[in-house]
């Protein structure tokens, strides 16, 4: 069985090799601090070992929940923000082909996102759109009172109870939340809703092996027990302790030498726009878990070879504080080549009959080696394929990474504090009760 690979041979140049050496006792200690779990925010770590720890019943109620819901539904809106929203969206858009939700496919329900912004004109076209399906609702939020998904979830609770009646409503409607806090758990208790619990020792941006992710993925079809193998499979990779064979180790140390030569922006690039979700799933890992205390490396992210015609400029000259990680996907899916012309107008025959992912592969290898002549260092990480098993192995991969990652930084890589500061203003401009005090001061700096 193949595994995701992690290369460093493009990056190790950029760094003094004694100096790197050192990393192999350094990441083996803060590996330590996360497994014996005396490292910060030690009580966020429920993650660690789920996927060795999802009982079989949990995924049968899962796949259950998820038919159960496809069964009635063309269409199924998932709510949620954040670490309640990117890790379903990013697997789901993985696996999903790019032109199925144009498809009216009367045996796949059309999965559709909803809570993860406060646009008006975003709502009203839901809604006009949902206006003659048939539709259920995931409604997920941890905490249970986050405002994006809660005015959304309001709106469209309140369509399915006009269009289909409480007691149908209540019937479509799944919730996924803490086990008794919050006004989600409170409405899903009086309504007696579906509902599954997301762990207090589990993060929002870490929960994407818990139903938060598995149900929605579920709902779109997908095989979550495929995607729990490949997890575990990162797992016990994970647990090598030689240097080397270990993918979590050489990504978490080679991120952490490089910021320490002033590499403080990493991109994530990928050649196929299916992992678009992936780099902006992995943008919240890394940025809520890292950037704190004036620390963290700025992660950010390209699909190419679309964005080396619009940002492929500044990655190659612009300000040198920039490496890259990329994800290279093996083999395709389909396969298709490029078709002989006998006119050869646009010059194109010395590639006909060649595979079009051919000439990506060489557009990737050539861009390697511009990047890195243009002082980018390159970390490769290759997927063999992409299905739910090496996503599965990638997700928990990154999630590792970053934990050990953020305790090479000295910093908790299990909280969020800075996320409280644009509510407590959106909260004082709405003059929310309960922060009379806040709106008087926000009035005062605006007008100052
Ligand atoms: O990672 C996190 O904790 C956050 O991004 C949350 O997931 C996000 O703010 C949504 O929170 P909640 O699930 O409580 O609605």
């Amino acid at each position: 069985m193949k595994h995701i690979q992690v290369d460093l041979k493009n990056a190790l140049p950029f760094l003094n090799q004694d100096d790197f050496k050192s990393y192999d006792k350094l990441v083996k200690d803060q590996n330590k601090q996360l497994e014996n779990k005396t490292g910060k925010g030690n009580d966020f770590l429920g993650w660690l070992n789920l996927p060795e720890n999802i009982s079989k019943d949990q995924i049968a109620d899962i796949n259950e929940t998820g038919t159960k819901l496809r069964n009635i539904s063309e269409i199924i809106v998932v709510i949620g923000i954040g670490g309640s929203y990117l890790g379903a969206k990013s697997i789901i858009d993985a696996l999903s082909g790019q032109f199925d939700h144009l498809k009216h496919d009367k045996n796949n329900s059309q999965i559709l996102f909803a809570g993860q912004n406060l646009s008006e004109d975003y709502y009203y076209e839901l809604l006009e759109y949902l206006k003659d399906k048939k539709y259920s609702l995931i409604v997920i939020s941890k905490s249970g009172i986050t405002t994006e998904p809660a005015i959304a979830f309001r709106l469209l609770r309140k369509d399915l109870e006009k269009r289909f009646g409480n007691k149908e409503a209540a019937a479509r409607i799944v919730a996924i939340t803490d086990a008794s806090k919050g006004a989600l758990r409170e409405l899903t208790n009086k309504e007696d809703y579906k509902s599954f619990i997301i762990n207090d020792d589990i993060g929002g941006r870490y929960s994407v092996l818990t139903p938060v992710g598995l149900l929605p993925i579920a709902c779109a079809g997908f095989n979550i027990e495929e995607i729990i193998a490949g997890a575990k499979s990162m797992l016990e990779l994970s647990q090598n302790d030689t240097f080397n064979s270990n993918p979590v180790y050489k990504y978490a140390a080679i991120r952490h030498a490089l910021y320490s030569k002033n590499k403080t922006i990493e991109i994530l690039t990928n050649y196929n726009p299916k992992l678009n979700y992936i780099a902006e799933w992995w943008k919240q890992l890394f940025g809520e878990s890292e950037g704190k205390e004036n620390k963290g490396i700025f992660p950010a992210s390209v699909s190419f070879t679309t964005d080396l015609h619009s940002m492929g400029q500044y990655v190659q000259e612009g300000l040198r504080n920039i490496f890259e990680t990329v994800i290279s996907v093996e083999k395709t899916k389909f396969n298709l080549q490029i078709p002989n012309d006998d006119d050869n107008f646009d010059k194109l025959n010395y590639l006909a009959g060649k595979p079009i992912d051919y000439v990506n592969k060489m557009a990737e290898l050539g861009t390697t080696l511009a990047h890195i002549d243009g002082n980018v260092p390159n970390i490769k990480i290759t997927l063999p394929e992409i299905n739910e098993y090496y996503l599965g192995e990638l997700l928990y991969f990154f999630e590792k990474a970053c934990a050990i990652s953020g305790y090479l930084l000295e910093i908790n890589p299990f909280d969020q504090p800075g996320v409280e500061a644009y509510k407590k203003n959106m909260f004082a401009l709405l003059e929310k009760p309960g922060f009379e005090e806040e709106s008087i001061e926000i009035k005062k700096k605006l007008n100052s």
